[in-house]
């Protein structure tokens, strides 16, 4: 038998997979600019939607122990694996955040689908900070693409060269 997950933590690990997978491809995938404006009206939101979960999932995890890692794992495996995913929780808030200060700089607000515009924050509107959180985000967003290879690797490598039971442990 493996250790898994449990189910609340398997449900926040995927939707909130779901949602970032999406908006990278959303803001990197090139597309004719009515369908790219089309794609950015989801990227926004999402990405608050992203912001809200993973508070959500921060705080449930602080009271929640992940299973034990399989004893076969070397010891850098797991501290690469313990690395990635401390990396990850980081990211999950501060790229979402960096997009939500960017856009209040901006003074574009944000729309959720049509339904509510989520408050602007109170910063500074010069065209150097605006520049520099449009940096930043894309900075912060393309680190998250490059960890979520080394962490799709690093699940591929355990499942099938590795032969054991690894992606299980995320899935119902
Ligand atoms: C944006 C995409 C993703 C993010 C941000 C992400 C994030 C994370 C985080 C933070 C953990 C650690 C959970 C904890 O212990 O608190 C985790 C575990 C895991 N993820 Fe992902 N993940 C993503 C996509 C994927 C994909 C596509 C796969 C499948 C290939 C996957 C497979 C796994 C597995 C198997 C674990 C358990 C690892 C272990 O037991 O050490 N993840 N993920
Ligand atoms: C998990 C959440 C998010 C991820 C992973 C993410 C990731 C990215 C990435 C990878 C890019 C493209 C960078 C490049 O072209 O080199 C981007 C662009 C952008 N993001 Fe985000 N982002 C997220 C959330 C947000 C939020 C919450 C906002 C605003 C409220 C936002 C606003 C933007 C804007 C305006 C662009 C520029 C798009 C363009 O070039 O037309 N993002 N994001």
């Amino acid at each position: 038998m493996i250790s898994k997950y449990s189910i609340t933590a398997i449900i926040l690990h995927w939707s909130i997979a779901f949602l970032i997978i999406a908006n990278i491809a959303f803001a990197m995938i090139p597309a004719p600019k009515p369908i790219h404006e089309f794609l950015m009206d989801l990227h926004l939101p999402f990405g608050m939607l992203v912001l809200l979960l993973v508070i959500g999932r921060i705080l449930w995890r602080l009271g929640h122990r992940p299973p034990a890692k399989p004893e076969t794992l070397a010891s850098w495996e797991v501290w690469l694996s313990r690395i990635v995913h401390f990396l990850f929780y980081a990211l999950m808030i501060l790229v979402p955040l960096s997009g939500w200060v960017w856009m209040s700089a901006e003074n574009y607000p944000v729309s959720m689908f049509g339904l509510f515009e989520v408050p602007m924050l109170p910063v500074d509107q010069s065209k150097a900070f605006k520049e520099v959180m449009h940096e930043r985000h894309e900075v912060l967003g393309l680190t998250t693409l490059g960890l979520v290879l080394l962490h799709v690797i690093g699940a591929l490598k355990h499942q099938y060269l590795d032969r054991m039971p690894f992606i299980q442990r995320m899935w119902p």
